[in-house]
């Protein structure tokens, strides 16, 4: 399995902190956000992985992280998604890289504290999403399962959530993921949404998911949100 991360985007709702930095950038705590991102990949065993940029300052991330190996990253690549057009496009800009492999994708955005190595090597078909409770689902993909576990549906930031259980931005896809993005339509707010690259895998009845027991946060929500997970970071890790 091959990581893709993504960090592109254009950081609007982190504005003024991203007119002179990328969001992906900005520190929490000692290590600039996206090193928690590569590091969730890492620990799972996952050492090959391409960094998917594509705002103002895509050469930064070359400064910062460099060839990767400080990280642990056997073979990192960069790649650059020429437009915002969501989460789901970014990913594709990846798929020559890949080629045929299967992929963890995570966002630059995600902090995790879960080690998700045994289901990336039990990883063998269709998609994996890995799911938190939260308090305010409303702003996520939201999913709804049954008591086995079974996804029955996933929805993009719907005003009337059907659960407090979202998906965070941690994905596993088999090799038909790229034929299925080609099929995806852009969204109401003109995006090639992640959420309905998971429906495509609910409707063929490939959706898997996987509660996180740890500690997790998406830092890009709005400068309350971001200057929120630096506390609690800090909190969590005992200081
Ligand atoms: O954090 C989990 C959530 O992430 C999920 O629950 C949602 O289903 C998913 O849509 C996503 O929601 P966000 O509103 O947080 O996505 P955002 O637009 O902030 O993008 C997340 C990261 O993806 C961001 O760090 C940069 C990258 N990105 C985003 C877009 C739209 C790209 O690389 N390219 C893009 O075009």
């Amino acid at each position: 399995m091959k990581g893709v991360c993504l960090c592109g985007g254009s950081g609007t709702r982190l504005k003024p902190l991203t007119n002179i930095i990328s969001k992906c950038l900005l520190p929490i705590h000692d290590k600039p956000m996206v090193f928690y991102a590569l590091k969730t990949l890492v620990d799972a065993g996952i050492d090959e992985i391409i960094l998917v940029c594509g705002g103002t300052f895509n050469g930064e991330f070359m400064k910062v992280i460099g060839d990767g190996k400080d990280l642990g990253i056997k073979n990192l690549c960069y790649t650059v998604q020429r437009e915002p057009k969501g989460i789901a496009h970014a990913l594709a800009t990846a798929e020559s890289w890949a080629k045929g492999d299967s992929v963890a994708l995570i966002l630059g955005d995600n902090i995790f504290t879960d080690n998700i190595k045994d289901v990336a090597k039990n990883f063998s078909s269709g998609a994996s999403v890995f799911l938190k409770e939260v308090a305010n689902p409303q702003a996520y993909g939201v999913v709804e399962i049954n008591e086995q576990s079974k996804v029955l549906s996933i929805e993009e930031k719907p005003a009337c959530p059907k659960s407090n259980l979202i998906a965070t931005g941690l994905y596993m896809y088999d090799q038909t993921v790229w034929n299925r993005i080609r099929d995806l339509k852009p969204s109401n707010r003109g995006e090639y949404e992640i959420t309905d690259l998971n429906k495509n895998y609910l409707e063929t009845g490939e959706l898997n998911s996987y509660k996180l027991s740890g500690w997790w946060a998406d830092c890009g929500g709005s400068l309350d949100e971001y200057t929120k997970t630096c506390f609690d970071f800090y909190q969590m890790k005992g200081n």
